[in-house]
């Protein structure tokens, strides 16, 4: 194993520096080669970090070392560009989605298998210490009995957003709007820390962007242990406010608002019992300034990245496992899907 892990990117746009920085921010990675069909958009990140430049993807593992590719190419091209990387004999972190269907998933699963290499799927938001904190104390059973688990998504993206980019907001490369691109990161998260999601019911549609897929949807769902939940997200919401995910049982209750926790209460920690009626909630959040993702893309802070990035070069280190593997990531989409379905047919949708 050498002693920098070499890295190498494809797709230069928007998420593509904030990979770049978190890999320059890593003592024992190197970021070697970066490819775009768009030759400028290689050059422009090759220059800032000292990589070289290539204009395909195929090029770039054919005249490369590397141990690992990051795929940050739009979202109905994640499986052709990781199964080339990974029949290649590379590592690879995807961006999320990993994919837009679950056949295609499915088909890199199996090439993961194949060529034995390890593949994670960004959601950096597993990575962050309010999120870590909740899922320690779930496992410790501190919420008592889960009952109700909430996601509010009320973000904004300007028309201008959606025709940034010829794929965005479509179905065949997005694979769907707000919640296929958007909300997964917190639809996943919901996921994790309630457990898996039985059945649902939605309704999604299109109110404030010219474009094929949704910008508003909502869900009602029934977890497989029994509690009930609900998603909300637009990205119609102006200016775009702080993501909020809610989590309720009858022992403790949790708010991570902005990727923060702005609210804790376990009865464990009481010195008294609550009585009959509960108490109000005094919950204070401390407002992050300035922009956040829930209204500019752009904004995004490289931190979390750097520490998924970590955590699957120790999965390589140590030939283990990293968090988000290919089968966590698959979950989030699925129940994306379901949703769609649900809206579409009007029906419960319940997943296997
Ligand atoms: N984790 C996050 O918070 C986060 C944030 C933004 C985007 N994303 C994900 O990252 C991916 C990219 O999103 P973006 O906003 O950076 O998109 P983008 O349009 O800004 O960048 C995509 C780049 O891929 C290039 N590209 C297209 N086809 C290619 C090909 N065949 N070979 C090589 N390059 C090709 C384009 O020229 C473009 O430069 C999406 O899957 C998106 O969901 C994740």
């Amino acid at each position: 194993m050498p002693e920098k892990l070499r890295f190498g990117i494809v797709g230069c746009g928007v998420i593509a520096s904030t990979h770049a920085e978190a890999i320059a921010s890593l003592p024992d990675a190197q970021l070697v080669a970066v490819a775009d069909i768009v030759p400028e958009c290689a050059q422009r990140l090759a220059s800032t970090y000292g990589a070289t430049a290539y204009t395909s993807i195929q090029a770039m593992l054919e005249d490369e070392t590397l141990d690992v590719v990051n795929i940050c190419t739009p979202s109905g091209l994640h499986r052709e560009h990781a199964c080339q990387a990974m029949r290649s004999g590379r590592h690879v972190i995807i961006e999320k989605p990993m994919e837009i269907t679950l056949a295609a998933i499915d088909e890199m699963l199996h090439v993961q298998q194949e060529m034995g290499v390890k593949l994670t799927v960004i959601s950096q938001h597993r990575f962050d210490p309010a999120t870590q904190q909740v899922h320690t104390l779930l496992q410790e059973a501190a919420f008592g009995r889960l009952v109700l688990g909430n996601v509010l998504v009320p973000w904004w993206r300007s028309q201008a957003y959606y025709d940034s980019g010829a794929w965005r907001g479509t179905w065949a490369l997005d694979g769907g709007g707000v919640l296929m691109n958007q909300s997964i990161h917190s639809i996943d998260l919901l996921q994790w820390l309630m457990g898996p999601v039985h059945s649902i019911y939605a309704y999604t549609d299109g109110l404030a962007h010219r474009m094929e897929t949704e910008d508003v949807a909502v869900a009602v769902l029934r977890f497989a242990n029994g509690a009930l939940g609900t998603i909300a997200a637009t990205t119609g919401a102006y200016p775009g406010i702080a993501t909020r995910i809610e989590l309720f049982g009858d022992k403790g209750s949790a708010v991570i608002e902005n990727d923060a926790l702005s609210y804790l209460h376990l009865a464990r920690d009481d010195q008294e019992e609550v009585g009959a009626y509960g108490i109000a909630a005094t919950a204070n959040p401390q407002e992050k300034q300035g922009a956040t993702a829930a209204s500019n893309p752009a904004a995004l802070s490289s931190t979390s990245h750097t520490l998924q990035i970590a955590d699957m070069m120790r999965a390589i280190r140590e030939d283990g496992m990293p968090l988000v593997d290919g089968y966590a990531a698959r979950r989030p989409v699925e129940i994306i899907l379901g949703m769609y379905e649900a809206a579409r047919t009007q029906q419960k949708v319940i997943l296997s």
